[in-house]
């Protein structure tokens, strides 16, 4: 049975401490550059940045503007630079953060900003369609009931299924902010997760548009891209085997 003495510590009550927001605001109405603005809000270490900003946006200035949808880092909307670094606001805790200085948040770079941290998708969303990111099948071979794929051959694109397509890897590519035109690596994930699909019949197709002089050879192999990646996905090594699979072919 147990006993007073062996009775669980109770669980400290968290406090909340002021954080400092360091916004870059940009309103293409009033302003012809972007700025800096601080705002401090009260947070919990539990809170994520996503959280802080819903404060910032609740209580303090109602016109910061910035995307999010699952909060859960899913749905990838959220991608923002926070202390130099891309990641999810909705992934990243304040107990991670030094909260002695001011925490830095703004727009994703290398795309066109819209207001405050809000960017224009559209060219990243271009290069993802252009490598035409869906099965394509010669029509001839169609099972009747279930695709049967070896766990072998699912195993081989599986890191790369697991993209939501939040920029985070294309707006950390030094690649990428010089040259708006290179396909980034986002888009040669969306790629690389159908041309290793033993189901598929267009990998041919999608390497030849990878073989282009925006295509995978622009990759400098730095791995800013893995680096920023919130699923963990090898994007650097998805980008090698691409390379391969053209230079095997
Ligand atoms: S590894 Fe290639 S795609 Fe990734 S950030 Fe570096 S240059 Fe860009
Ligand atoms: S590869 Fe990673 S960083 Fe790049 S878009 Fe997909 S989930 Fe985001
Ligand atoms: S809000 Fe959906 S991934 Fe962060």
């Amino acid at each position: 049975m147990a006993t007073l003495e062996h009775a669980p510590a109770p669980t400290p009550t968290p406090v909340a401490i002021d954080v400092t927001f360091r916004i870059r605001r940009y309103n293409p109405e009033v302003d012809s550059e972007p700025h800096w603005e601080d705002y401090i809000v009260p947070c919990f270490p539990t809170d994520r940045i996503l959280d802080g900003l819903a404060k910032v946006k609740a209580d303090v200035d109602g016109t910061l503007t910035f995307r999010r949808s699952c909060a859960h880092g899913i749905c990838g909307s959220d991608a923002m630079r926070i202390n130099g670094r891309n990641r999810l606001a909705c992934k990243t805790l304040v107990k991670d953060l030094d909260t002695s200085k001011p925490v830095t948040v703004e727009a994703i770079k290398g795309l066109p900003l819209e207001k405050d941290l809000v960017v224009d998708m559209e060219p990243f969303f271009k290069a993802f369609r252009d490598v035409m990111p869906f099965l394509v099948t010669d029509g001839k071979h169609l099972p009747t009931r279930e695709w049967v794929q070896s766990a072998e051959d699912r195993a081989i694109f599986d890191d790369t299924t697991k993209c939501i397509l939040c920029a985070c890897c294309t707006t950390s590519c030094p690649v990428f902010w010089t040259d708006g035109q290179y396909f980034g690596p986002a888009a040669i994930v969306a790629a690389h997760r159908f041309i290793f699909d033993s189901r598929d019949t267009a990998g041919s197709q999608r390497l030849e548009i990878l073989n282009d002089k925006e295509g995978v050879w622009r990759c400098r192999t730095t791995f800013n891209c893995t680096d920023a990646c919130p699923r963990g996905i090898e994007v650097t090594k998805a980008i090698q085997e691409v390379k391969r699979a053209l230079i095997m072919r």
